[in-house]
């Protein structure tokens, strides 16, 4: 006899009870992650107006909950410092029940346990995947107000720092239940690929 039978209750109820343990806490929020330069704010932008929901981006939270740029709060704070307030300010925003999508920075997956809230609070997950030398191309002009890679001087020093970045971030950024590649797809492409999916 399995445990389900000696229950006594129809199996289906059982199942139905499993499941609702397993349940998204916050399935109403729609993930977009991935490296800096991926287009996260650009693509969920262009999905909110598909989707008619609004958007967030975790960095403009950050800067506006502390009144300061993220370059600025780097400067002041460090590095381990704006961790700490982004797992504050992701871990917050993870439970505002509001249906809409939330960007998170490039690194925000990556430390402390928030992918695991993440992937406990939606299944909305997708992972915006670029190529190193896509990447670079893309941040290589804009790399000043960037902390994490504006000490790079060449496009070629960039697309190598990028490329060993990502492959220690890769594990977290895969743990997204859905992954679009970027290097080849317009941002039509992308919000077409996504919409129907949430
Ligand atoms: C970071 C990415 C940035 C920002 C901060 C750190 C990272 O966000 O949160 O500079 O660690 O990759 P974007 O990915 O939106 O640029």
């Amino acid at each position: 006899m399995t445990i389900i039978q000696s229950l006594n209750y129809p199996k289906f109820v059982v199942c139905y009870f499993i499941f609702m343990q397993h349940d998204f806490t916050n399935p109403n929020i729609i993930i977009l992650l991935g490296y800096m330069g991926s287009g996260k704010s650009t693509i969920g932008a262009a999905l909110s107006k598909r989707l008619n929901i609004p958007f967030e981006d975790l960095d403009d939270l950050i800067s506006s909950s502390y009144s300061s740029s993220i370059p600025e709060l780097f400067k002041k704070m460090g590095a381990k410092a704006f961790r700490e307030i982004e797992n504050e300010i992701v871990l917050k925003s993870l439970k505002n029940p509001t249906k809409r999508i939330l960007s998170l920075g490039g690194g925000t997956p990556c430390y402390h346990d928030n992918m695991n809230f993440i992937k406990i609070t939606t299944p909305y997950v997708f992972y915006l995947e670029g190529s190193p030398a896509f990447l670079a191309a893309r941040l290589f002009p804009h790399r000043e107000s960037r902390p994490l890679i504006a000490h790079t001087e060449t496009e070629s020093e960039l697309k190598e720092f990028v490329a060993k970045h990502l492959f220690e971030r890769q594990a977290y950024y895969r743990m997204a239940n859905h992954r679009f590649a970027i290097n080849n797809s317009s941002v039509q492409d992308v919000v077409d690929a996504i919409a129907p999916l949430c």
